[in-house]
């Protein structure tokens, strides 16, 4: 990713995360000029011509940070990604949106393989935490039982499902992890190593 491609992503956002996501959670272009100064190796972009079809932004985090499991803002230090960490252990996974229009095509497989690189390059582990969108119209009594029938292959989520998908693993399912409706304000724990 380059600055020149931050207002198509700033945009891309917007069609992969529509209402009721709280379109002010999303990246303005000033996070994402900070994102590209703090770790330039670990943004990427999709393009389809000059125009950006799908993104994926990453931070560098401590042990420490990875395993107390905390909230979204408490684990990356907010927008700006203030725990960034140069040596830190984790290349942690902060978003990957692909253009509704360009889905099922295999375009968050190359992003994936993308952030693998990254890992095998210099740090133990990919990790991140993932929304868990269609359990607000399950009839599933809590975020984690969803995640828990998702992982066993009992229910699909739309999000949950494709990350599984890339052989991440499951490894913990995290209440009050950011404001999010649709996931019940949870998100399931993932993590990849090489
Ligand atoms: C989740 C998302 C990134 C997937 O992107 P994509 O480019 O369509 O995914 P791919 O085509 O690379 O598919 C990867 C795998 O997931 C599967 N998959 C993709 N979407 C799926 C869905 N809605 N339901 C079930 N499986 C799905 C694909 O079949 C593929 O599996 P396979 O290779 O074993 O056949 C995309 O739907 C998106 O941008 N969603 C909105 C933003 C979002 O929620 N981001 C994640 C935040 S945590």
């Amino acid at each position: 990713m380059a600055d020149h491609h931050i207002p198509g992503v700033v945009a891309l956002q917007e069609s992969c995360f529509p209402p009721p996501f709280d379109p002010e959670l999303l990246w303005k272009a000033n996070h994402l000029r900070r994102h590209i100064e703090l770790f330039p190796a670990g943004q990427f972009v999709a393009l389809l011509g000059s125009d950006v079809v799908a993104s994926c932004s990453n931070t560098l985090i401590s042990e420490d940070n990875w395993r107390a499991h905390k909230s979204w803002d408490e684990t990356v230090g907010g927008y700006f990604l203030e725990n960034f960490d140069p040596a830190g252990s984790t290349v942690y996974g902060l978003d990957i949106s692909v253009h509704p229009d360009h889905r099922r095509q295999g375009i968050a497989r190359a992003l994936y393989e993308a952030r693998f690189d990254v890992v095998r390059r210099r740090a133990i582990r990919y990790g991140t935490a993932c929304r868990l969108p269609d359990f607000i119209n399950s009839n599933f009594p809590t975020p984690v039982s969803f995640a828990k029938a998702v992982e066993a292959g009992e229910v699909e989520d739309r999000t949950l499902t494709p990350l599984l998908k890339m052989g991440l693993t499951m490894t913990d399912v995290l209440e009050n992890y950011m404001d999010d409706i649709e996931s019940g304000h949870a998100a399931a724990l993932l993590e990849w190593q090489s």
